[in-house]
């Protein structure tokens, strides 16, 4: 007898996730022996009675090396639901040219509450900051998530961008069309454009941040004279093996198009894949495992070291989206100021902290917090981090541990939300935290 989503997800049936290794590899995996096809992608019959159906995330002819798509093998074809409504979500933001004016501002913000009535992943999302347009196909979104109910009843699709989802509390199950994604805090996912899923709260809530790259697909970036190792390293990146349902119900399949929420609804899982083969899919990978490199003479390195992921532009060195993250490291430059050093960058830069404290603040950015300092914004450490530092002992080595912030950086500006400049998370006083910087200045007599 065929089991609800329900049943499925409390008996733990997709919940055992197995990983294949490898960034961008071409995969081949199947749930049921035989069920991929061998030597082609469409046989005029598909085993066991499958239907194949590609999904392209890059055009058709994108250079080789660029191009990403995968062949699937499901029950049904994913053309078999019925029309989609338009939802209403004014949480959800998808063009940012008509987003209130942005101030030059420093802005800080609080963690976002965890909600009250029974909310999932999907109405759990709120849209911060971000530049562009889904229809532009340039740009991103960074929305915020807080839920604390499983998508049981319903699924999701996100036709205008890959995520980069970046759990702070909790940890998700993420149910994909490619199989079990599980992810907690200090480690990241990203969902492909267009791929199917559901998410389970294993913790019973869950807050963290979400990444939307309307734009070219995030990549390794190249490593010039840090040579073939390092940074992070492809082999951490895990995709998931095949998995799949066989369940008939009532069901609404949500899909996030040109910057809308639509719902339709559809009487059987989408997760029905049996067999994929190719290299456009989902991926985790766990920051504790990402190689960072920094000074052992002195100096503090541009934070483009701590790069994990990167989506280009068409300009050679000038990144849409930088992914970046702030591990547990050791300092070891001498005669140094060894925090980040005061700034002012021709990119955005939007931090946020999955767990303990960032070194270039002694308070006020706390876990699951955010700040947004955009294109020539001065910004820097605290006085309070600045009088420590300045004063510490260089000549031993100090190790930052208790710590995972990360940063989008871009290379637009980055325009907080109507939504988030009326929050009350935003920090009034933020721009407080540099006032007590006192000035030092002695000329000679
Ligand atoms: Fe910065």
């Amino acid at each position: 007898m065929k089991k609800t989503a329900q049943e499925l997800a409390a008996a733990g049936t997709l919940a055992a996730p197995a990983y294949q290794s490898g960034f961008g590899n071409e995969f081949a995996t199947e749930a049921l022996p035989g069920a991929l096809p061998l030597g082609r992608n469409a046989p005029q019959r598909a085993p066991h009675g499958l239907y194949a159906e590609q999904i392209s995330g890059t055009a058709f002819t994108a250079p080789r090396s660029q191009n990403r798509r995968s062949w699937l093998y499901r029950i049904r074809p994913s053309a078999v639901h019925l029309p989609y409504r338009l939802l209403d979500n004014e949480r959800i933001v998808g063009d940012f040219s008509t987003a209130p004016p942005t101030p030059p501002n420093p802005l800080r913000w609080d963690p976002l509450p965890m909600p009250v009535a029974p909310t999932d992943f999907i109405d759990g999302w709120v849209t911060v900051a971000g530049n562009g347009s889904a229809e532009s196909m340039a740009g991103c979104a960074i929305h915020l998530y807080a839920a604390n109910r499983p998508m049981t009843n319903r699924f999701f699709s996100c036709s205008d961008g890959e995520l980069l989802v970046v759990p702070q509390q909790g940890r998700l199950q993420i149910d994909t069309e490619f199989g079990v994604v599980g992810i907690e805090p200090q480690e990241i996912a990203v969902i492909p454009r267009g791929c199917r899923f559901r998410v389970m709260l294993p913790d019973g809530a869950a807050r963290g941040y979400i990444c939307e790259n309307f734009g070219p697909l995030f990549r390794l970036p190249d490593l010039g004279p840090i040579g073939s190792n390092g940074l992070a390293n492809p082999r951490d990146f895990l995709t998931p093996v095949a998995a799949y349902e066989d369940v008939e119900g009532s069901f609404e399949l949500v899909s996030k198009f040109n910057g809308r929420m639509w719902a339709a609804p559809i009487g059987h899982s989408p997760l029905d894949v049996v067999a994929w083969h190719g290299n456009y899919a989902p991926y985790k990978y766990d920051l504790r495992r990402f190689n960072t490199i920094g000074s052992i003479s002195y100096d503090h390195p541009d934070p483009s070291i701590f790069l994990v992921l990167q989506s280009p532009s068409d300009s050679p060195g000038f990144d849409l989206i930088d992914f970046i993250i702030f591990p547990p490291r050791w300092m070891a430059a001498e005669d140094t100021f060894r925090p980040p050093w005061f700034h002012r960058n021709v990119a955005s830069e939007f931090m946020g902290l999955i767990h303990g404290a960032y070194d270039a603040k002694a308070e006020g950015f706390v876990p699951g917090g955010a700040s947004l300092h955009n294109c020539m914004a001065g910004h820097g450490p605290d006085a309070g981090t600045f009088a420590q530092a300045s004063a510490a002992d260089t000549s031993v080595p100090h190790k930052v541990t208790d710590t995972m912030a990360f940063m989008i950086e871009t290379r637009h500006v980055i325009k907080p939300t109507a939504y988030a400049l009326a929050s009350p998370q935003l920090q009034p006083n933020y721009f407080e935290c540099w006032q007590g910087i006192r000035k030092n200045f002695l000329p000679p007599a």
